[in-house]
């Protein structure tokens, strides 16, 4: 079965499947965004476009959770789009933009729509992140942008308030384009945003898709400094704005956040603890960063001789745990791991807990 596959059986079972494949959130959702987009629904607000700015106090929200004073907005059917929209707008035919593997490589295939081609560093080594001198080392004359992407999907890696600044700097001396691609912001305490170093060229990627869980409901935004957000217009095609339930619902996420993200926060360590005993106990298996400053990391299964997509294919249809085998995240290094989300139910981790050494066992003999 391919990977297409595995995502059709997943959805046809979803209510008895551990969604543990695209680093989604299936914690308990918080009441008030519930209330939110029941509220919305019973008041019909769908009758209407929304207001192309955004229903009143989102985008002010937004640059409250990201204490930014000044960044103009465009929300967008979840961050994937507004990453789409700034590599159509800024790239050309030729440029390049620099990124690393792995990666979340669905932005890789956007930068070559828009002619462009996204060069891939290479980070499955230590310190598993484009350092500073990593980038120096893979710039040409033909890149125009940086990708970096905090905390790493998949690696789960985050980067040092000293590695933004030392990349910021680079963008600035190029005078390139920096997409912070700030997706999995809320799992990591520590993280810097790349605007605080390069506000002139940054544009970030903003998401309510992971800390909320809100995937389903397609929202997200890409800020910038004004002149930058309104060369990014020309590529908007939400006119007519995007689904107001789910701006409803993102407003309501950023009110509750005090609420809801500590308890988020702790089932993901308290998960990681429980998987990194269970890959402790598999030969071979092991994993590269830890811990993960997102809600999901890599198994390292190289030394194991065992085919990722093989674990990703039983875990799924004899366990019914969905995991991710890492060919898509990495051309060069997606056939050495699996890569498993663990904002889930502390039952559901337990099943990956119980399920994981029985199908490698089986799979190594
Ligand atoms: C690094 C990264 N950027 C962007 C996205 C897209 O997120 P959204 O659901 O907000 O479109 C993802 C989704 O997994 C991701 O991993």
């Amino acid at each position: 079965m391919t990977s297409k596959d595995n995502f059709e059986f997943a959805h046809e079972h979803r209510k008895e499947v551990a969604w543990m494949s695209q680093n989604t959130n299936t914690l308990p959702v918080h009441p008030a965004i519930l209330d939110a987009i029941r509220r919305s629904a019973d008041d019909r607000e769908f009758n209407l476009y929304p207001r192309k700015a955004g229903i009143f106090g989102l985008p002010e929200a937004i640059r409250a959770d990201l204490a930014l004073g000044e960044a103009d907005m465009i929300l967008t059917n979840g961050g994937i789009e507004g990453e789409y929209i700034a590599t159509r707008a800024l790239l050309k035919p030729g440029d390049e933009a620099l990124s690393t593997d792995p990666a979340f490589l669905p932005i890789h295939d956007q930068v070559a729509m828009a002619g462009a081609h996204a060069v891939e560093a290479d980070i499955y080594r230590k310190p598993y992140v484009l350092t500073p001198e990593l980038a120096l080392e893979s710039l040409t004359p033909a890149t125009k942008m940086l990708l970096v992407i905090d905390p790493n999907n998949p690696l789960g890696s985050g980067y040092a308030r000293s590695q933004v600044k030392g990349l910021a700097e680079i963008a600035k001396d190029h005078g390139l384009w920096l997409i912070d691609d700030i997706t999995y912001r809320d799992f990591n305490a520590d993280h810097v945003l790349a605007t605080d170093f390069y506000p002139e060229k940054t544009l970030l990627s903003y998401s309510f898709s992971k800390g909320p869980g809100l995937a389903g409901m397609r929202i997200g935004a890409i800020l910038g400094p004004p002149d930058a957000i309104k060369a990014l217009r020309k590529y908007d095609t939400n006119v007519l704005g995007v689904n107001v339930l789910a701006q409803r619902a993102a407003l309501a996420a950023l009110h509750a956040k005090k609420e809801w993200l500590p308890e988020v926060r702790r089932v993901c360590e308290q998960n990681q603890e429980t998987i990194r005993r269970t890959v402790a106990k598999v030969d071979g298996a092991s994993l590269p960063v830890f811990p993960s400053k997102a809600n999901m990391f890599v198994i390292d299964l190289a030394p194991t001789g065992v085919n990722p997509e093989a674990v990703e294919e039983r875990l799924l249809l004899d366990h019914y745990v969905h995991t991710r085998a890492g060919s898509y995240l990495s051309k060069t290094h997606g056939g050495k791991f699996l890569r498993v989300s663990f904002t889930v139910p502390e039952a559901d981790c337990k099943r990956f807990a119980d399920a994981f050494p029985a199908v490698m066992d089986k799979l190594a003999a």
